[in-house]
């Protein structure tokens, strides 16, 4: 992927917690193309992980994904921020940073006689990625709707530029309005299975669409998400050891640190790339224990299995597992 230093050309408040940043590369020309979807990593001072946000775009004209005269990204200023979004808030015009990408891991299938509108529904931030899908949708004349969640009305990034875009297929909720608040049940409902489902937003929104989808019938090949948040512990949540067979090692994973977390504390180089529990790439063999799954990867079958876990976000129902690391 291309690493770019490109400059903050301009900053503004979408809502009260949301901060759309424009970049442009230093010298004014285009930037590598990316396709609806698509995030940058960005590198934040003082923090290891670079943090990933989505790229919006709603210029429907021809060649703006291709050949973009800059990138817009939309962050929020996160609670619990572990300063990637506190460092994208304090930015200011003419600011430089660093970032490798376009990346993406949530693209638009191609598109399929007979399948219907294309359903998009994002929550809260979730609507960076999902705007660009919009317009690529529009762009193309394929036939979409878009629901859009927010706790209040004035959280929904985007609105007046959605509103243009989409006209009657937008759809916004606000929890704290009953009379638009998202109903995914009703929804699901409304629609056929031979739809695809989009989903961007908070888990517990991805969870829900993907339990209420799989209940109807929906198959796995038309339900597409993308998670924001990492491994983040749930109460409960109990220190377990874990031994790896081939080295000899046995490591304790505490309550709050992932089993990825303390294989990189000891030295060793697993291979990741999400951190989400999505891609895949840090499958590992389990030979004893029971793991307690959390990832979006595995299917039924394997998780049922027992016999794999993702170490980046899965953690264990027994005192110890024993994997073939
Ligand atoms: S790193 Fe992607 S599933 Fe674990």
């Amino acid at each position: 992927m291309p690493e770019l230093e490109l400059t903050i050309s301009a900053a503004q408040a979408a809502t009260p917690l949301i901060r759309t940043l424009h970049l442009r590369a230093p010298e004014g020309t285009s930037l590598p193309a990316f396709t609806p979807g698509a995030h940058l990593q960005v590198s934040i001072p003082g923090l290891a992980d670079p943090r990933c946000y989505s790229l919006v775009n709603f210029d429907t004209a021809p060649g703006s994904f291709d050949a973009p005269a800059e990138y817009r990204l939309g962050v929020r200023l996160e609670d619990a921020s572990s300063g990637g979004s506190r460092h994208m808030h304090s930015l200011a015009v003419g600011d430089r940073i660093k970032v490798t990408g376009p990346k993406n891991d949530f693209p638009l299938h191609p598109a399929e006689a007979g399948e219907g509108d294309t359903v998009l529904i994002a929550g809260g931030i979730g609507i960076t990625p999902i705007a660009s899908m919009a317009t690529a949708l529009q762009s193309a004349g394929r036939p979409w709707v878009l629901h859009y969640s927010g706790r209040s009305r004035d959280q929904l990034a985007f609105a007046d530029e959605l509103t243009a875009l989409a006209g009657p297929a937008l759809h916004l909720h606000a929890d704290d309005d009953p009379a638009t608040r998202l109903d995914l049940g009703a929804l699901l409902d409304g629609l056929s299975t031979t739809q695809h489902l989009y989903v961007c937003g908070p888990k517990g929104m991805i969870d829900a669409l993907i339990e209420g989808a799989k209940t109807r019938g929906w198959p796995a090949c038309r339900i597409h998400f993308e998670l924001f948040a990492s491994a983040a512990p749930v109460a409960g949540d109990q220190a377990f050891e874990v031994e790896l067979r081939q080295s000899g090692q046995t490591l304790t994973i505490p309550a709050d640190k992932t089993i990825l977390e303390v294989l990189e504390a000891a030295g060793c180089d697993p291979m990741y790339d999400c951190k989400r529990g999505e891609c895949g790439v840090c499958t590992a063999t389990v030979l004893e224990g029971e793991p307690d799954h959390r990832d979006y990867f595995l299917s039924d079958a394997e998780k049922a299995s027992g016999k794999m876990i993702q170490i980046c976000i899965s953690r264990a129902k027994s005192p110890r597992l024993v994997l073939d690391l």
